[in-house]
């Protein structure tokens, strides 16, 4: 199927998107529903004594109160898998965890409900800022290979500093929600996730059923990027109400609620060395990575060297890094989680041995192209990196810059500033199993893993699907997110694509082999429904399974029973290792007198293998650009030092992007089928699309200033 480029398609779900007809979670009506709201802790550490429940039972529509004594015991820990998250519970750590759920008629009743609890607590000393003399540093485990401290000491350019970003948060427009409901015994939870066979495994062992008694239906998701990659420790408390009341319950999280129950990015401090022979080319690099983490969370701090010890070919290099263990929630997964801060540190810091060197920063990248992964060994599938600065540079007329800092301007006095960087992201892949149904009556029916989560995935399954059968495309319907119609891992990690694309695209296959043999031999006129039916066969169903590269039938069981079995973590397969490429063209003006940062045109060019969407692929790359500058630029999560938790827990004070913020975003590819990473050649783009950008604005700063500021974010405060 990879054979030739796709052509231009619109969004398959876009005309409902624009009607008002798409149908997220909240919006799932059911008769009799029960509204809920949560009641947040008021104190960062220690535990509720005390909790009053009187006064909001009395509000007239109040139903019930859910505290911690409603909650069952917590399941036994089971071999080999992750906890499910705790339910309520009393022992709290972090401002803003949920001691209660108010059940109610309506929302108004069950906010009243929420505001009369009243809780008592033994408020314990907390921790919350990087810097608090309490705050102590636990140390990982990095990769690190060759010798980089002799390879230092051998290099005739050296160069150290210090890079520091900021904690952030999600904020996608739909809010965490939860439906759930009960009938004969069996659960139903409407929930927008990117992991509904997490929810289902997770929900059943804390409410002690059976896995096949739950159904979690995700057919649409208002922005997923990492924040519905874990399973809320909302959902299975909104479950419980549902079955102890009888009734449906609906509870959707405010937003303050979210920023204090939700995973983040965190806070990190990024201390490179790094060491150059005059030719340009890297020879060492020590790179120690210190995150912000919860007392036990799990964020691994040493997966930011994913980027930095694969990019460029750097044979010795020396990885560390340590957690601060603060009383906040657990950071976790949001976009490009490691490899965003990373790339930030790192290329900016390559930016800066460009000018200790002497060279351009487009040239001496290109001057460290390598065919090898310098951490395992492995050969790259398709080290596309240079192609792409190359189509960038051309496309942005970079040999028309002038080195020199604060050399372009503007006739009123505006600085110019250009910046470049680059990105590479794993291309990993997931197990997945698809159904496909032709019928006789004209429609198509395709359900296999994977969730809509805006970002495109049914558009790229389409196009594979009306690529490889003769059906009516107007009539084909897909569903994702459905736990009810094929098991659904995680989607996540930008594995999407390459786990949903080539699974699709072996179903078409499958299924003109199986009408073929169906047919023997016989020439029958029309499309494959009319053919159908002109043999009188109702329908045609076929379903496939597909492993990743260097896996076997146990992969696909694992994953028809819930687990995870990802393939090509940080690009790496049995023998090889699988990326994706961009580079990161950008102009920023910087005004006159009250230096106001302005992005006037961003270009970045991918390589992500076969581009199977091009109009999702390209939306994707620009949200990712969108994203980055409001990382760059504006936001940061901040925490109270005097009652804990987060200060600016909203979005009128945690500022992003708005559309005057955002100005041209062009975007290329190489499109290349990689079919050496699956059958289709394809790779993953969400994600990678934001790896570089952050270090290309202040490489663009630096170049209109010469300023060079190695905190996120920049703002003007820092140019006064
Ligand atoms: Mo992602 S940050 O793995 O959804």
């Amino acid at each position: 199927m990879s054979a030739t480029p796709f052509t231009d398609r619109a969004r398959v779900d876009a005309l409902d998107k624009v009607r008002g007809r798409t149908a997220y979670a909240a919006d799932i009506p059911l008769p009799r529903l029960l509204h809920a709201m949560t009641v947040p802790a008021t104190i960062a550490r220690g535990r509720m004594t005390e909790i009053g429940v009187e006064a909001a039972l009395r509000v007239p529509g109040v139903v019930r109160v859910l505290t911690p004594a409603d909650m069952p015991p917590p399941p036994a820990p089971a071999q080999g898998t992750e906890p499910p998250p705790p339910m309520l519970v009393a022992e709290i750590a972090h401002r803003g965890q949920p001691v209660a759920l108010v059940l109610a008629e309506t929302l108004e009743a069950a906010i009243e409900g929420a505001e009369a609890v009243r809780a008592d607590y033994a408020a314990a000393p907390f921790t919350v800022s990087f810097d608090d003399p309490g705050a102590v540093r636990t140390d990982g485990e990095a990769p690190t290979f060759g010798d980089a401290d002799a390879a230092l000491a051998g290099a005739a350019v050296r160069l150290e500093a210090v890079y520091v970003t900021a904690a952030n948060h999600h904020n996608p427009m739909e809010l965490l929600s939860t439906i759930a409901s009960w009938s004969a015994g069996r659960l139903t939870i409407h929930e927008g996730t990117q992991n509904a066979s997490r929810i289902k495994h997770d929900v059943a062992r804390l409410l002690r059923v059976e896995p096949a008694d739950v159904d979690v239906l995700s057919p649409h998701v208002g922005g997923g990027f990492g924040q519905r990659g874990e399973v809320p420790r909302h959902t299975a408390v909104v479950a419980l109400a549902a079955r102890l009341t009888g009734r449906p319950v609906k509870l959707v999280l405010p937003r303050h609620q979210v920023f204090h129950n939700s995973r983040f990015r965190p806070h990190v401090r990024h201390s490179l060395r790094l060491g150059a022979e005059a030719s340009g080319r890297m020879v060492s690099a020590h790179y120690d990575s210190l995150q912000q983490n919860s007392r036990a969370g799990r964020y691994p701090a040493a997966w930011y060297h994913a980027g930095p010890s694969k990019a460029y070919g750097i044979a010795n290099y020396r990885g560390t890094c340590g957690d601060i263990r603060l009383d906040t929630p657990g950071p976790g997964q949001m976009r490009a989680p490691f490899e965003h801060p990373a790339a930030f540190a790192f290329e900016s810091a390559v930016d800066e041995l460009a000018i200790a060197l002497g060279r351009d920063p487009v040239a001496l990248r290109m001057a460290n192209d390598t065919a090898i992964d310098p951490s395992n060994g492995r050969w790259l599938t398709s080290r596309s990196l240079n192609a792409c600065l190359a189509q960038g540079a051309e496309r942005f007329g970079w040999s028309g810059r002038r080195a020199e800092p604060g050399s372009m301007t503007l006739p009123d006095g505006t600085r110019v500033g250009w910046g470049v960087a680059a990105g590479i992201y794993q291309a990993a892949m997931h197990p997945a199993v698809a159904r496909l149904r032709v019928g006789a009556d004209g429609t198509t029916r395709y359900a296999s893993a994977g969730h809509e989560m805006g970002q495109g995935m049914s558009t790229a399954i389409a196009q594979a699907l009306i690529r490889g059968l003769r059906i009516d495309p107007d009539r084909l319907h897909i569903s994702l997110g459905d736990t009810s119609t094929a098991p659904q891992h995680a989607t996540a990690g930008s594995w999407g694509t390459a786990s949903s694309v080539p699974v699709a695209a072996a179903a078409a296959e499958r299924m003109t082999a199986a009408l073929a043999e169906l047919l023997d031999g016989r020439q029958v006129a029309g499309n494959m429904h009319q053919q159908l039916a002109r043999i009188r066969r109702p329908y045609l169903e076929v379903e496939v399974a597909m492993a990743a590269p260097g896996q076997g039938p146990q992969h696909i069981e694992r994953m028809r029973a819930g687990g995870s079995a990802i393939a090509g973590l940080h690009g790496t397969y049995p023998g090889f290792t699988a990326l994706s490429y961009i580079a990161h063209f950008v102009e920023i003006h910087v005004a006159p007198r009250i230096p106001l940062i302005r992005v006037p045109r961003v270009i970045s060019v991918a390589e992500c293998g076969r581009v199977v969407s091009p109009r999702t692929a390209r939306s994707q790359v620009q949200g990712g650009v969108v994203w980055a500058i409001g990382a760059a630029l504006r936001e940061a999560s901040e925490v109270d030092p005097r009652y804990g938790g987060w200060l600016n827990a909203d979005i009128a004070e945690y500022h992003v992007p708005v559309n005057a913020d955002i100005g041209r975003i062009d975007v290329g590819f190489i499109d290349e089928p990689d079919a050496d990473a699956n059958p289709a050649g394809v790779k993953g783009v969400g994600e990678i699309a934001m790896v570089g950008v952050a270090a290309a604005l202040a490489n663009a700063v630096h170049h209109a200033t010469g300023r060079r500021l190695r905190a996120l974010p920049i703002r003007l405060e820092q140019l006064l």
